[in-house]
């Protein structure tokens, strides 16, 4: 058996004549394929803007921005992400503050936060930045609702979770991204994620302001809409300070026609976690499922004993199951810095404990097969 990673790409003869017909068009970047990216992206999660970025880390910096974070502002997230959902907050000099995930969806926990923010004066804290854990999408009504309460802004890490969707109250399925309870979501196509740009992102709001914002800083604050003075053709104005956080019309380009293949992706994807659940059911624990809920799976997490045992034994059978993640609270970057003074009994012991099974749409059934019968195996 050849070695299966816990994630990979899926790239076929049409995502490479894509590009190839892009490397011999008039633009190699900031040409036509960026803007068909963006619609095409925004018509899939139905939201009304977005704003392909260089990665999804660029794009949780221009999103916090475009909250108008300030040096000191306290923002809160889980501490089971990757460090790009708190960096953000860091590079714009606020402080991340973590709360506690649930134990059985791995999300961040929404009573953990109304009790991190209850526990505060009001106004302690200025945002919050959920995340669609493995592709689990998060229940944003739930987090407007105490955002409105707490005067909060709201963006979505939804790097995980493109297709995926959570059902609101009123019984309407809401696409990760959708813009209707998020002040702006964040997609990542990092080549592990549904969606292989090599690397890029996607920021989407419902925002007009916010929108106009984020293509600000994504190109250097510069602009040629909207200038107090005009000397003609070649003039811009730079109204804000900016960064270089374009993604080209080559990874465009694939992004397209990535994104048409994410359907068929996600249904895959559902197809080997049902598999999982069903070789797994009352042994092992995996991520829960709420009611309502599209999980887009970016990843299979399960909980074992001895998980160092197991993830050794799998690698020692070619087999690359991969941590996700080391809690924040454990990097030493915010040992030193901080993050707050919540308990995060949860995020350790589901640290101690968990590991994610390969889960990619081109994942073979004698692949998944050979996978079930080695983490079976080491518990017998
Ligand atoms: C939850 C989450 N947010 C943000 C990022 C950053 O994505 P990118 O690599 O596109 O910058 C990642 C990447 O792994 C992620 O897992």
């Amino acid at each position: 058996m050849k070695a299966i990673p816990y994630g990979r790409q899926s790239i076929d003869q049409e995502d490479i004549d894509a590009v190839i017909e892009t490397l011999q068009s008039d633009f190699l970047t900031q040409g036509p394929k960026i803007a068909a990216f963006e619609e095409k992206f925004a018509n899939y999660v139905g939201t009304k803007y977005a704003v392909a970025v260089s990665n999804a880390t660029a794009g949780l910096h221009i999103a916090v921005k475009s909250m108008g974070i300030e040096k000191g502002d306290r923002v809160i997230t889980t501490p089971i992400t990757f460090a790009a959902s708190a960096n953000c907050v860091r590079f714009c000099e606020g402080e991340v503050w973590l709360a506690d995930i649930d134990p059985d969806t791995y999300l961040l926990d929404i009573n953990a936060v109304k009790q991190l923010l209850d526990s505060k004066p009001k106004g302690f804290f200025k945002g919050i930045i959920p995340v669609d854990f493995a592709g689990l999408p998060v229940n944003l009504e739930e987090y407007r609702k105490l955002a409105e309460k707490h005067n909060l802004w709201l963006i979505e890490d939804a790097a995980h979770a493109p297709g995926g969707f959570f059902t609101d109250s009123k019984g309407n399925k809401n696409r990760c991204g959708n813009g209707v309870y998020a002040d702006c979501s964040v997609f990542s196509f990092h080549p592990v994620k549904h969606i292989a740009c090599g690397e890029g992102g996607m920021v989407t709001t419902n925002d007009e302001k916010i929108y106009e914002l984020l293509k600000l800083y994504r190109s250097h604050g510069i602009t040629k809409e909207n200038m107090a003075e005009n000397h003609g053709g070649w003039y811009y104005e730079m109204q804000t300070l900016g960064y270089n956080y374009r993604i080209t019309d080559l990874q465009a380009a694939l992004g397209i026609t990535q994104l048409q293949k994410n359907p068929q992706g996600i249904i895959r994807r559902n197809q080997i976690a049902k598999k999982y659940k069903q070789a797994f059911e009352g042994k092992i624990k995996y991520q829960s499922l709420p009611e309502g809920v599209l999980n887009a799976h970016h990843l299979f997490v399960i909980e074992v004993e001895d998980r160092k045992g197991l993830y050794d034994y799998l690698r020692k059978h070619n087999i690359f199951a991969q941590i996700h993640y080391i809690p924040l609270h454990f990097l030493p970057y915010y040992k030193e810095v901080g993050f707050g003074d919540a308990d995060l009994s949860n995020a350790e012991n589901y640290y101690n404990r968990c590991i994610s099974l390969p889960m990619f749409p081109t994942l073979t059934d004698a692949e998944q097969d050979f996978v079930i019968e080695k983490v079976k195996e080491y518990y017998e």
